[in-house]
């Protein structure tokens, strides 16, 4: 299992939305974080399990307040929200100004959300909302954590334009260079595009070429459906049957390629992770056997 990091360039917005979308279908337990530094959306399009708002202080804000002494992954358990439906989320910092108290904590983020996979008490995925990459947004300090870092774009030749450079700077970054063997690199860079489903899989195909022929490292790998009517259920800003909608269905099959291309991989190495930790704990105990004992060995 696995940290999935979504973010986007400008001119392609969707991000929560796809993030949400994702998160709802994902085939294993997940963790959807609000990671955007910019804000998060959350509080204000979705109800908590309980019926009332979600806690807008219970989330990213409580974990930039405490996790400066540690952030072991299963303390992320501590500052996470059901909302209405069940989905276990990490609600977003109120407005961009508060990023400042994350300052610096990126990297333990990070560590803790791919982490929490193989945590032997309550694993899951984190799926993270990293909102706009431009400049130098502190996000992408997840991207090195990642398994997969996700690009959404929309299909308009500029966006396109922006995704295949922003996929191959990142590649330079995270693998040390633009490889044709995109799929060897970890993490894995693919771009996921909003599309009108009746091109969707013309268009994929295109942009996948063209990727492939930049050398940007990075790969189509799943469409999500231009569906403006399902992105206002999902937002709660209209009723109907979500689990019908194009947006829904596309996302499921995303999920369910992701997961079958990668899910192998990903319980793997969560399986190492956790024999590695239990070996670790082991040897702890070994070099450390108690104070008592410790004392009689030292004296012989
Ligand atoms: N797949 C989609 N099909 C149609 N409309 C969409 C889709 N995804 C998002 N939208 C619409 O685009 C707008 C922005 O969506 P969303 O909040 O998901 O984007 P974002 O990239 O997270 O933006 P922000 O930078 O504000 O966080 C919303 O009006 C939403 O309804
Ligand atoms: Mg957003």
């Amino acid at each position: 299992m696995a940290l999935i990091a979504l973010a986007a360039d400008k001119g392609s917005p969707g991000v929560t939305t796809a993030a949400v979308a994702l998160s709802a279908v994902w085939p294993r337990r997940v963790l959807l974080a609000e990671a955007d530094p910019a804000g998060g959306d959350l509080v204000y399009r979705s109800a908590a399990a309980h019926g009332g708002p979600l806690d807008p202080n219970t989330g990213m804000l409580s974990i930039a307040a405490t996790a400066r002494r540690g952030l072991a992954p299963d303390q992320l358990w501590d500052h996470v929200q059901p909302l209405s439906g069940g989905l276990e989320v990490l609600v977003g910092l109120g407005i961009s100004e508060q990023a400042a108290g994350l300052a610096g904590l990126w990297p333990t983020l990070g560590h803790a959300f791919s982490s929490l996979a193989d945590s032997p008490h309550a694993a899951a995925d984190v799926i993270a909302d990293c909102g706009r990459i431009s400049g130098d947004t502190p996000a992408v300090e997840l991207f090195p954590h990642a398994s997969l870092v996700l690009l959404i774009s929309r299909t308009e030749p500029e966006a396109l334009a922006r995704v295949r450079d922003r996929a191959a700077a990142l590649a330079g970054k995270l693998h040390g260079g633009p490889r044709g063997a995109a799929t060897l690199a970890n993490p894995v860079i693919g771009v996921v595009l909003i599309a009108d489903t009746g091109t969707a899989g013309k268009l994929a195909s295109q942009v996948n070429d063209m990727l492939v022929h930049a050398q940007t490292g990075a790969r189509v790998v799943g469409t999500i459906a231009d569906d403006p009517a399902g992105a206002d259920q999902l937002a709660g800003r209209r009723r109907g049957r979500l689990d019908k909608s194009l947006l829904i269905r596309s996302a499921r099959k995303v999920a369910a390629d992701l997961y079958q291309q990668y899910g192998a991989v990903w319980a793997a190495s969560a399986q190492a992770n956790q024999a590695h930790q239990a070996q670790q704990a082991q040897h702890v105990q070994h070099q450390h056997p108690g104070p008592m004992q410790g004392h009689a060995g030292a004296g012989t």
